[in-house]
C-alpha cells in the first residue's frame, strides 16, 4: 500500500481483500483483450476441471455487465452470510458471481461503482483455504481488472485469444501491459483455433478448436466435460500444470 501513504484515506477494505485473497493458493483470472473469445466457458470448464482434479476450487464471475457463468453451470447455489460472505456450493466448486448480489437483492452493487463493489466483494467473500480461484473476467481492460491487478498482487492472469490477427495484436498488447504493470502472464489460450500456430514472446498454453457440440452442453456440466472444448482445455491445463 505504500504507493497510497500519505493520501490518508487508505480504505480498510484493501487490507481485508488482500488478507483473504492471500489464503488462495493460485488467483487464476481469465481474460482478454477482446470480447466473445471464450473467457467464460473456459473459466468454467478450468475450474471444474481442476476441482476434477482434486484441487480446491473456486469460481468468481466477475463480469458485471453480463455475468454468464451461472449460466455455463446451469445452476447458481446461494452464498451464505455468516462472519462475511460464504460463496454457493455448485458442483463441487466454491462459486460467487456477480449475478447473486443484482436485481432482486442489490447487496454489494452499490452507486460508488464497479471499483467498490468489487473491494467490497473480495474484502467480504470467505473462500477459505483454496488451491485455485479462477476469476471469470469481462472483455478489455476496465475498473475491475485494474483492480485486481492492485488487490491481487499474485495473481496470474491467463489470456484467451483467438488466432484472428486482429485478436493476437490487441492481445499481444494486453500481455504487454499486464507485464509493464507487474502482473505475471501463465499463458495464452488459443480459442477457436483451426491451425498450428506460433505465439512469440508469451508462452501459447493450448489451443482449441470449434466445437459445434459446444452450444448444447451450456448449462448442462456433465455433457460440457465430455466436449472437445473441454478435451482441448484439458491438455492446456496439463501445459500450465506442468509450471
Ligand atoms: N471453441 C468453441 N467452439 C464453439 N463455440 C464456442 C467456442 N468457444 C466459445 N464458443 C461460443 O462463443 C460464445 C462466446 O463464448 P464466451 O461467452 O465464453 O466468451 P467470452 O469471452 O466470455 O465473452 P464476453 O467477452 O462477452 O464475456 C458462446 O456462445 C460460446 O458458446
Ligand atoms: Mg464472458
Amino acid at each position: 500500500m505504500g504507493e497510497l501513504a500519505g493520501a490518508g484515506e487508505i480504505d480498510p477494505r484493501e487490507a481485508a481483500a488482500r488478507r483473504r485473497l492471500s489464503e488462495i493458493g493460485t488467483v487464476l483470472p481469465v481474460v482478454s483483450s477482446k470480447g466473445g473469445v471464450g473467457k467464460s466457458l473456459l473459466s468454467t470448464v478450468l475450474a471444474l476441471l481442476l476441482s476434477r482434479r482434486g484441487y480446491r476450487t473456486g469460481l468468481l464471475d466477475l463480469d458485471f455487465h453480463s455475468p454468464s457463468v451461472h449460466l455455463i453451470l446451469g445452476e447458481r447455489g446461494e452464498p451464505r452470510e455468516d462472519r462475511g460472505l460464504l460463496p454457493a456450493e455448485v458442483r463441487g466448486l466454491k462459486f460467487l458471481s456477480v449475478i447473486h448480489f443484482s436485481g432482486e437483492r442489490p447487496l454489494l452493487l452499490r452507486k460508488e461503482g464497479i471499483s467498490s463493489s468489487l473491494l467490497e466483494l473480495l474484502s467480504t467473500t470467505r473462500w477459505g483455504a483454496l488451491d485455485y480461484l479462477v476469476i471469470d473476467m469481462p472483455p478489455g481492460s476496465g475498473d475491475e481488472l485494474l483492480e485486481l491487478l492492485r488487490l491481487a498482487r499474485g495473481a496470474e492472469f491467463l489470456v484467451v485469444s483467438t488466432p484472428s490477427r486482429l485478436c493476437r495484436e490487441s492481445v499481444e498488447r494486453m500481455v504487454r501491459g499486464l507485464r509493464e504493470a507487474g502482473a505475471r502472464v501463465a499463458g495464452v489460450v488459443e480459442n477457436f483455433s483451426s491451425s498450428p500456430s506460433a505465439w512469440k514472446g508469451v508462452r501459447l498454453l493450448g489451443r482449441i478448436g470449434y466445437d459445434p457440440e459446444l452450444e448444447g452442453a451450456v448449462g448442462r456440466v456433465e455433457r460440457l466435460l465430455q466436449t472437445s472444448f473441454a478435451r482441448d482445455a484439458e491438455g492446456g491445463l496439463e501445459e500450465y500444470l506442468r509450471g
